[in-house]
């Protein structure tokens, strides 16, 4: 049971922009997150005839009950036809979710929302746009194809007025974009405050928990990453997704955050085309080397991402420095991470990589956190030093420790049998890692060669050179 306040009196408060703490007076730090200068002044409603209303849960009881007199059978999902989002959704859309799509300005969460309706037409939705005009829906719509008989356009930003239509419209699916352009009258203050995103959110759960309709609601990104508006919005919904990538590529991974129905280690890919969204399903395709044999600098690593193994080309150029200081960059990499690591093969491996520029590059424009890694950054970097090319059947898979050992990373096991999957005939692991889960006939097709530490790499990987 939800309780939403509607009040009278109004009255200012001063909000932290950034975890949604209240204070009665303007300070420069909020003392609940400790950000400096994120407290915005609000006017809010308040007095004492606010009025509690209470929100039913479809299927809940008021009472306390046993947990095993609970019918959980009820729990409906609703499959949107598009196996990436089922997935990272947790086997499909759940009847009654508030869901919130986050990501920066252009990179699709407007024509994710809408291709989900127009590629399920018995669905009968209704998507509600504060930012573009009917007919920037219409054209956006024409770019994707598909049905869009179910589909109801309706632009409007008053939520009084769109709750009042979707009560009677009684739509499958209701999309909301977005929650930052939206404005409830209950609240004095302007779209976008802290205050009108709690209040929209709050009125499309009790909405969505009333009716049983699921919500997608779209939300923005604020410049350091965080949904816009208060971390408060992340605690109503009941699903956080957030889309990131580079706008300018083409690849586009939606994460799961948060899901109260499913796992939070799901990771969908899609690649934005000339008609909308397409599913990639195989995310190891895109990643691995797309060359001919014989380039140097290039290794491949056996990532995990989540829950999902794949393959990703990790590059490395290295050169002579030119100018005085040597120069490290790396995309998609921490490059912290990656001095480290060229600190460890000049101390523990004798490489003299102090006076040369190191560049690293991630395939794709993926974000890399996954110390796996690391194995392949020193091998792409060592290929490049020597300019000798790895061949292009050989993956890696290994943390590499300070004094230059190769640790073990979870779930080797997985990333085996995907590097098999693939057609590698040879990965590099950890002496330490269990191969426990890879049957037999996974180990007839890839050679799994344990190395203990960099120096063991070296003489394996690079050996009769
Ligand atoms: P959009 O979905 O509006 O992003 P958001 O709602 O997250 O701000 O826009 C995504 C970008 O993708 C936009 O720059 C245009 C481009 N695009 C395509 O490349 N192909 C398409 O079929 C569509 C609809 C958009
Ligand atoms: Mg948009």
């Amino acid at each position: 049971m939800f309780w939403i306040m509607v009040a009278v009196k109004t009255k200012s408060v001063w909000f932290c922009k950034e975890c949604g703490n209240e204070s009665p007076k303007w300070m420069g730090r909020c003392p609940a997150c400790g950000e400096w200068n994120t407290m915005v002044e609000e006017t809010v409603a308040t007095g004492r005839k606010a009025v509690a209303q209470a929100v039913n849960v479809p299927g809940a009881s008021c009472r306390p009950m046993p947990l095993a007199d609970i019918d959980s059978s009820h729990e409906q999902r609703i499959s949107l036809n598009n196996s990436e989002m089922d997935r990272i959704l947790g086997g499909g859309l759940v009847e009654g979710s508030l869901v919130l799509i986050g990501g920066e300005p252009g990179i699709g969460k407007s024509t994710l929302s809408l291709q989900i309706p127009l590629h399920c037409p018995s669905l009968k939705t209704l998507y509600v746009t504060g930012e573009e005009s009917a007919k920037q829906v219409k054209l956006r719509a024409a770019r994707i194809g598909g049905d869009d008989a179910g589909c109801l356009i309706y632009s409007e930003t008053l939520m009084e007025n769109i709750i009042k239509e979707a009560r009677e419209i009684r739509p499958d699916l209701m999309v909301v974009d977005s929650v930052q352009t939206m404005y409830s009258q209950n609240v004095e203050s302007s779209p976008g405050s802290v205050t009108q995103i709690k209040e929209t959110a709050a009125l499309l759960l009790r909405f969505a928990k009333d009716t049983g309709v699921p919500v997608i609601l779209i939300g923005h990104i604020t410049k350091e990453g965080s949904i816009a508006g208060p971390k408060i919005l992340e605690h109503i919904v009941d699903v956080v997704l957030q889309f990131e990538g580079d706008n300018r590529g083409t690849y586009r991974l939606l994460r799961s955050i948060k899901n109260r129905f499913g796992s939070t280690s799901e990771l969908a890919v899609f690649e934005m085309t000339g008609k909308g969204l397409r599913e990639v399903s195989n995310p190891s395709e895109m990643l691995i080397p797309m060359h001919e044999e014989g380039l140097s600098g290039v290794a491949v690593s056996a990532m995990l991402d989540g829950t999902r193994p794949f393959l990703i080309e990790v590059q490395s150029l290295v050169s002579s420095a030119a100018y005085g200081t040597p120069q490290r960059s790396a995309t998609g990499f921490d490059v912290r991470r990656l001095n480290m690591l060229l600190a460890v093969l000049e101390k523990r491996a004798g490489f003299k990589l102090g006076v040369k520029d190191v560049f690293l590059n991630m395939a794709g424009g993926l974000k890399v956190s996954d110390p796996a890694c690391d194995l392949a950054v020193i091998s792409a970097v060592l290929s490049s030093n020597f300019d000798f090319p790895i061949p292009s059947d050989v993956c890696f898979a290994g943390e590499v420790g300070l004094s230059g050992e190769i640790r073990p990373v979870a779930q080797t096991d997985r990333r085996v049998i995907e590097a098999a999957r693939l057609g590698f005939r040879k990965i590099f692991v950890s002496s330490y890692s269990s191969l426990e889960g890879v049957g037999q006939q996974t180990l007839g097709t890839i050679e799994v060669i344990k190395v203990s530490d960099v120096p063991a790499l070296c003489r394996s990987l690079f050996r009769g050179q």
